[in-house]
């Protein structure tokens, strides 16, 4: 496969969500969502999780590769990182794998079922550092009772960053929050868990000497 070989069949007047060779496609800037009636399917029932923001794709391709019982999804919004992901998907030949070009939320709304999902990550989603873009911070109250609706009951949603009053942010709006309960102790954080995996981010940042704050909660 390569970069070539995904192709949109429609102008953005006509634009739709389709499914093209195990990638969903959610166009921007598009509001009949419910005319859309296929499913994400895998090639069995197993387990699935999900990976937003998931940029180039390095740790959700490693985690498919390394749990093949369990299937992945990736949600990325920008065209060329959800192709690369796509590209790699099937030249590893990762059947456990689909990938979402999508905004995430939206796609948590629109397109997961109730009680579905058994696991939930997101490695380093974008802190938006100016004030007067925090607004476009994706994890916020809206976003995780979307969340909590998919998750199924005592699954897990794991957050890392290495922004500090992002952090703090996410811990905030999870502490209020009834669906969900912290798994680590006050802080609330862990700068490291075992075997977790590494993304393009994380390397990053490591390699900038930056701590790397793991957030862990559970669905009630
Ligand atoms: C800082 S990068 C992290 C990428 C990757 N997870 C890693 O650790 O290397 C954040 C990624 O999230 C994507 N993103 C940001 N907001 C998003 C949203 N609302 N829905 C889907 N993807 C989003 C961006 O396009 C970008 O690729």
């Amino acid at each position: 496969m390569k970069k070539s070989d995904l192709h949109i069949p429609f102008e953005f007047e006509n634009r739709r969500p389709i499914i093209l060779n195990r990638l969903l496609y959610v166009p921007s800037n598009y509001d009949k969502h419910q005319l859309f009636n296929e499913d994400i399917v895998f090639e069995n029932d197993n387990n699935i999780a999900i990976e937003y923001c998931s940029g180039n794709g390095d740790w959700i391709i490693e985690k498919a590769k390394t749990n093949p019982n369990i299937n992945f999804i990736a949600v990325e919004m920008k065209f060329e990182r959800a192709r690369k992901i796509w590209v790699k998907m099937h030249n590893q030949n990762l059947k456990n794998l689909f990938v979402v070009l999508a905004e995430a939320f939206t796609f948590t709304k629109f397109y997961l079922k109730d009680r579905d999902v058994f696991e939930v990550f997101i490695n380093f989603p974008d802190p938006w550092p100016k004030k007067k873009h925090k607004k476009n911070r994706l994890i916020k109250k809206a976003f995780l009772k979307d969340v909590a609706r998919v998750l199924k009951k005592d699954s897990f949603i794991t957050i890392v960053t290495d922004h500090i009053s992002y952090r703090d942010e996410i811990i905030d709006t999870f502490l209020k929050s009834l669906e969900y309960r912290a798994v680590f102790q006050k802080p609330y954080f862990v700068q490291n868990i075992q075997n977790f995996g590494s993304s393009f981010f994380d390397t990053l940042f490591k390699s900038k000497g930056k701590a790397i704050n793991f957030l862990k909660f559970q669905r009630v």
